[in-house]
């Protein structure tokens, strides 16, 4: 059973970094007013940025840049037979892109209901409501035995409370995180994926890992 408000110093000296680097003001689609931070570098969006600073969240809203969303899928290599979790899914681009583009089914599960809503409305825009689906609520609280294919983009700590959850599943299920590993988990692969449009890091790129659950 997960703790209640668990201690995650990685979420919270990385929103305090990023609250100590705050260079800019800008604006985000659909999510509100976007502070870009340079260095360690994070776009908290608005109000997003608020709920993940006041403890609700365990990871601020960073979007994943959609060149890197498709290595993503593709590094999975999720097909039509697919069923996708993405764990803190934003405004459901992975997703979203995975029923477009291979017909694959999934599940967005998002702490932040504004976010949820946005991704339901942008699933119904592409086309895919009969695919998808995107719930409001709390990763560690979620069912995730359906899933052959599970996304994240979420923070080291984080994926360490998950990988007792992640190592229960079905042999096969692919596993693909973004930036961030699984501690001592070997992966099976990793690439590094141009990100001109990253929100974080100065180094624009991002780095992908592949597990598979019962091998390696
Ligand atoms: C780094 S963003 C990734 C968004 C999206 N997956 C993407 O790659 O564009 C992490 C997301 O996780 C959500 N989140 C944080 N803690 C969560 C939790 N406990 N349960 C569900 N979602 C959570 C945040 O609100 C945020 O939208």
């Amino acid at each position: 059973m997960r703790p209640v408000n668990p201690p995650c110093p990685d979420r919270r000296s990385f929103v305090a970094h990023c609250a100590s680097l705050a260079v800019s003001v800008g604006s985000s689609s659909g999510a509100g007013r976007a502070i870009a931070l340079g260095a360690a570098g994070c776009v908290a969006a608005g109000a997003h940025a608020q709920g993940s600073l006041d403890g609700d969240t365990d990871v601020p809203y960073v979007i994943t840049p959609q060149a890197v969303v498709d290595a993503m899928l593709e590094l999975a290599a999720v097909g039509s037979s697919d069923q996708l979790i993405d764990l803190g899914s934003g405004d459901g681009r992975i997703v979203i892109t995975a029923a477009q583009r291979w017909g694959t089914r999934g599940l967005g599960v998002e702490i932040d209901p504004s976010l949820v809503r946005l991704a339901r409305n942008r699933a119904r825009q592409a086309g895919v409501e009969d695919k998808v689906r995107f719930e409001a609520q709390d990763l560690f609280a979620t069912d995730l035995s359906p899933a052959s294919v599970i996304t994240l983009y979420l923070l080291p700590a984080v994926n360490l409370m998950l990988r007792p959850r992640l190592q229960a599943l079905r042999p096969g299920t692919r596993i693909v995180s973004h930036d961030w590993d699984m501690g001592d988990w070997q992966p099976q692969k990793t690439i590094e994926v141009p990100a001109p449009g990253k929100p974080v890091g100065l180094r624009k790129v991002s780095r992908l890992m592949l597990w598979t659950v019962g091998q390696g």
